[in-house]
């Protein structure tokens, strides 16, 4: 299977992309995390995304989207992936296009929850993890960012067929249950 999770910052992207790789085979591709490894390794490429990352600005396609065609051409994606946090514009939703050619995207989920809770479990996160980008002014921006950039690319999912939508408020286990039915419907 290929999946796409999307959601806004806080939404339970990552969180809820554990389960969904474990019960379905698939692989978890996270951008987000893929920048974070690269930065704790010291690459170039962590450098340069760092300086985006911290300000809530995306990563210039320039870079991002090179890494994701290398991630995909690895042997663990071969049985099916599950993609966090790309494409995030329309841009790089025609960039996966090509990059999938013949075999495209099986299904969509959006996990939806309002910015109060996503704000709230955010800054929660800050405390506990210390994410540089979980500042009060910086999770403002991810959010306004993802409102005009990423959300409309669910209208254009959604007019493939593919979107599925998910409430992602409750508990992690509630909404592990609505996703894994609604995958499987
Ligand atoms: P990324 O790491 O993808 O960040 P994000 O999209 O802002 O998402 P988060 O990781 O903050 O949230 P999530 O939805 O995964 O929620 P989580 O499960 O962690 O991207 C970071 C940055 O990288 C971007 O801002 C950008 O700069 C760059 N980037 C990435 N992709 C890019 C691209 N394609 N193009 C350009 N730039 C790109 O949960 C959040 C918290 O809530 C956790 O503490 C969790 O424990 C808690 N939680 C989860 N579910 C629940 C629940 N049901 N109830 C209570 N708490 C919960």
């Amino acid at each position: 299977m290929r999946l796409l999770i999307m959601g806004p910052p806080g939404a339970g992207k990552g969180t809820q992309a554990e389960m969904i790789c474990s019960e379905f085979g698939v692989t978890h591709i996270s951008t987000g995390d893929l920048f974070r490894l690269n930065l704790a390794q010291g690459t170039a490429l962590g450098q340069e995304a760092k300086k985006y990352m911290d300000a809530g600005e995306y990563v210039p396609d320039s870079v991002t989207n090179g890494m994701v065609r290398a991630r995909l051409k690895d042997a663990d994606v071969a049985a099916g992936f599950l993609l966090d946090g790309y494409p995030r514009t329309v841009a790089q939703v025609a960039e996966l296009d090509g990059m999938l050619g013949a075999t495209p995207l099986d299904r969509v989920l959006e996990l939806t929850a309002d910015t109060e809770e996503v704000v709230k479990r955010l800054i929660v996160r800050a405390k506990d993890q210390g994410r540089s980008d979980d500042t009060a002014e910086v999770i403002r921006r991810r959010l306004e960012l993802y409102a005009e950039q990423t959300e409309p690319l669910t209208a254009l999912y959604k007019s493939r067929g593919l979107l599925v939508q998910v409430d992602g408020l409750g508990s992690v286990a509630e909404v592990t249950a609505r996703i894994s039915d609604a995958l499987k419907s």
